[in-house]
């Protein structure tokens, strides 16, 4: 394909109509899975619900109004201002319509994720089949639009991951990914002669083997530089961050940003230099970069003072209404619409030989339940003294958003559960 047409599919694939967008249409058939009219056939990889696809379309960080929707402005209006061109508009392009619905080719191996990392487990996302994926991170989509020719770019988008159930996680989020390149002389703007991108040299904690020590040096600096910028132009310029070191598997050396938040530390974004192997894959061999990931439910909910990631899905005006006509730098609290009250029920089973996945547990109990789940928890576990059998039991908190639930139907939804784990994971209920 040439460099002209991959662009042009990029382009095609921002979808235009994006926030009127539909539900959309979902089929399972024996052998394939149909959305939205695509057929992806099923195999052994499998592992997508209706439940989960039922998100798409939804674009929350597209839809007016929505706290996604104002952060998302607020982090595009920051590029914007931070990294202006010499006729002073701005360098960065925003794709933030781009199909959740990627190859696993793109959520991994175009970033250097071995196959035998953690984050490629089934039980850690969602399969439509061994080809196709519903995209992991944001990051997916960094080496196309590298290979684009694109040098400063900001992805955003919602992201799906099988994940624990509680009150900051949902199995869809949102994520913001920048990538910024140089060439030599945007890099030392000086372009001093004696200073050189590259070396041929040896992998340290400190940089790459392809680049100098100094190509690395300002490349972090760089980066901290605007990320530390962001985070004071979010949250103001009194909050405290600091910097840990960490490993992915795109990026060395690689850093996590944490802000502290009612004095505990809280991890608000990975970021890290570029791996160069994905920048010679992406045909850009003579340009070094960085690039960061970060949470906005993470951020929104600190903003905002929004107490479970499940408002974001929302259609509740007392939620809603609240950040209605505002403008992404106004300062909002949300007050909490009414507190309806919880239920907890308990399940015990034995599980079957060889064992039972949580995030299978998850994903049953979320399936079932739907949104009014709000926790799910390993409360006890033994191992019977003489048949060495395993017993778990879960506690599972259901509390609906927008009313009050009765004991009654909280009670079927449960025995519908127990139903589909005794079916599906073999385990005996106690
Ligand atoms: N993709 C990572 C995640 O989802 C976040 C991330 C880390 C993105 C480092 C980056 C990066 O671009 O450089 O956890």
């Amino acid at each position: 394909m040439t460099q002209l047409m991959k662009s042009l599919r990029i382009f095609a694939n921002q979808c235009r109509n994006c926030t009127t967008k539909s539900a959309p249409s979902i089929e399972f058939t024996a052998s394939t899975v149909n959305i939205d009219g695509r057929k992806f056939n099923r195999d052994k990889w499998t592992n997508v619900t209706p439940n989960i696809l039922k998100h798409l379309n939804r674009n929350l960080h597209l839809k007016p109004g929505h706290p996604l929707c104002l952060l998302r402005e607020n982090i595009i209006s920051f590029m914007y201002k931070s990294f202006p061109n010499r006729a002073g508009n701005p360098i960065f392009s925003i794709y933030d319509r781009l199909d959740p619905i990627v190859t696993t080719k793109k959520n991994f191996d175009s970033l250097l994720i071995p196959e035998d990392h953690p984050s490629r487990k089934p039980s850690d996302c969602y399969y439509l089949n061994k080809d196709f994926i519903l995209r992991g991170h944001t990051s997916a989509h960094q080496e196309e639009l590298i290979a684009s020719g694109l040098d400063s770019f900001v992805v955003m988008g919602d992201v799906y991951r099988r994940d624990e159930i509680d009150s900051s996680h949902f199995p869809v989020f949102h994520q913001a990914e920048g990538v910024r390149l140089f060439a030599k002389h945007e890099l030392f703007d000086d372009d001093r002669q004696s200073v050189e991108l590259f070396e041929d040299g040896k992998r340290t904690s400190l940089k790459q083997e392809y680049h100098t020590e100094i190509t690395s040096k300002k490349l972090q600096h760089d980066l901290k530089t605007c990320l530390t910028k962001l985070v004071h132009h979010l949250f103001g310029s009194d909050v405290e961050t600091r910097w840990t070191e960490t490993y992915f598997p795109f990026t060395h050396p690689s850093f996590e940003l944490e802000v502290k938040f009612q004095d505990k530390w809280l991890e608000l974004l990975g970021c890290g230099v570029i791996e160069q192997q994905i920048l010679y894959n992406a045909g850009v061999p003579d340009k070094v970069g960085w690039a960061f990931g970060l949470g906005l439910e993470r951020i929104a909910m600190r903003l905002y003072e929004i107490p479970d990631i499940r408002l974001f899905w929302s259609n509740d005006t007392g939620f809603l209404s609240q950040f209605e006509g505002a403008t992404p730098d106004k300062k909002i609290k949300y007050k909490s619409v009414s507190q309806y009250p919880q239920c907890s029920n308990d399940v015990s089973f034995w599980l079957p030989e060889g064992g039972i996945n949580p995030s299978d547990i998850y994903e049953i109990v979320r399936g079932v339940g739907g949104d009014i789940v709000e926790q799910v928890r390993l409360v006890d576990e033994f191992v019977h003294p003489k048949t060495k059998k395993r017993s778990q039991c879960y506690r599972i908190t259901y509390r609906h958003m927008e009313r009050t639930l009765n004991q009654a139907e909280v009670n079927e939804v449960h025995k519908r559960i127990e139903a589909q784990l005794t079916s599906e994971l073999g385990v005996t209920i106690r």
